[in-house]
């Protein structure tokens, strides 16, 4: 159905039959005419700097399909198609299949409710890869079963999604307890909830960590999801919130060979105002270097928080076995472990990165 057309000094109105409205800035439609976009890489060649600001169109008319405009200097009209004009109308945000409501949970979920998937499936379907995509998403965590018995095997499994995340400690890492450790997690201690690499500029996205060997005692595994913590400590403590959304952390990591360091707020959240990002890391936290008068504030709210991922209210424990790979959302899920005994018998987690944007992009290109 056609809709109505009405001009104006800065832009045009259209309305449709359905009652749909859209008002279009005479700017916005110049820079988004569909001549402007590169005919094979589809992205945009036309440049703004060419045109006015106040740029105007000489005409503008209604064909069956399509909104024409003239421009002032320009030989060939804008054709806007219609559904498509009606579809990207300014003000709304362009539907994303990778937008996926979070699902936030506590230790209600148990390790029963963590999703699961065969390495098969993810390996080998579309569809299997696509549905384990969108439940880890979900949950910021899933647990893949049934690997082969080879350092390659979690790699494949993470190549499915997309180019892994080198680091400082490699493109994959062993964890192992080693004779001279870099990192904790190289020793056979506890290790608290927390996020890895805390200290990089863009600490990394999803974390897989494929079991090989889980034979010594001790040396289960926990999760929290720091989204239900930060919720919770939002309606529970403002202004503890509010410090941990505000306030940046130092973070690094130095070794023979690196000095890596980086400021993060605890809570990162996005334009909407939702929690999009935890970063939370004790070992990884710099010399505190904030205003005197802001010290004691913080370590209320840091110390809060902290009590909180160790609340067994939001946690979930299991102990990995041999075959199965933990996937997690680095930026998201805590993990933490417990110590074990190496003298009992060998541990060994092969682990690698992928980040957001790689899996965002896979999800999306699965669902066209
Ligand atoms: C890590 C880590 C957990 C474990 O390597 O970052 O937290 O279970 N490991 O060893
Ligand atoms: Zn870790």
């Amino acid at each position: 159905m056609q809709p109505t057309l009405t001009t104006g000094a800065e832009g045009l109105d259209l309305v449709w039959p359905d009652g749909t409205a859209g008002f279009f800035p005479y700017i916005w439609l110049r820079d988004t005419d569909p001549a402007g976009f590169h005919p094979q890489t589809g992205e945009r060649a036309f440049d703004l700097t060419s045109v006015p600001l106040d740029v105007a169109p000489e005409s503008a008319e209604l064909a069956p399909d399509a909104l024409v405009l003239t421009w002032p200097g320009q030989e060939a009209p804008s054709r806007f198609d219609l559904d498509w004009i009606k579809a990207h109308r300014p003000g709304q945000r362009r539907a994303d299949p990778a937008d996926l409501a979070p699902v936030i949970w506590r230790r209600d979920l148990g390790a029963a409710g963590i999703p699961r998937v065969s390495a098969e499936e993810v390996l080998t379907t579309e569809e299997g890869l696509a549905h384990w995509l969108a439940e880890t998403k979900r949950y910021g965590l899933s647990i893949v079963t049934g690997l082969a018995d080879t350092t390659e095997a979690g790699m494949d499994v993470a190549r499915r999604v997309g180019f892994l995340r080198e680091t400082n400690f490699g493109r994959t890492f062993e964890v192992v307890s080693k004779p001279d450790p870099n990192n904790l997690a190289y020793t056979s201690d506890a290790l608290p909830l927390h996020t890895d690499l805390t200290n990089q500029e863009l600490p990394p996205g999803y974390q897989f960590l494929h079991c090989l060997a889980n034979e010594a005692e001790g040396g289960g595994s926990v999760f929290c999801d720091g989204r239900a913590v930060a919720e919770d400590l939002k309606a529970e403590d403002p202004e503890a919130f509010e410090v941990l959304s505000t306030v940046t952390v130092p973070f690094r990591f130095h070794d023979a060979e690196t000095d890596i360091r980086g400021r993060k707020t605890v809570i990162t959240l996005d334009a909407r105002g939702e929690v999009s990002e935890i970063c939370f890391n004790a070992h990884l936290a710099d010399i505190l270097d904030l205003d005197p008068k802001d010290m004691v504030p913080f370590y209320r709210a840091y110390r809060r928080f902290m009590e909180l991922t160790r609340d067994p209210a939001y946690s979930v424990s299991l102990k990995l076995s041999g075959g199965e790979m933990v996937v997690f959302d680095n930026r998201r899920v805590l993990h933490g472990r417990e110590a074990f005994d190496p003298g009992t018998g060998f541990r060994h987690l092969h682990g690698c990165y992928v980040d957001r944007g790689e899996w965002d992009s896979r999800l999306r290109v699965l669902s066209r």
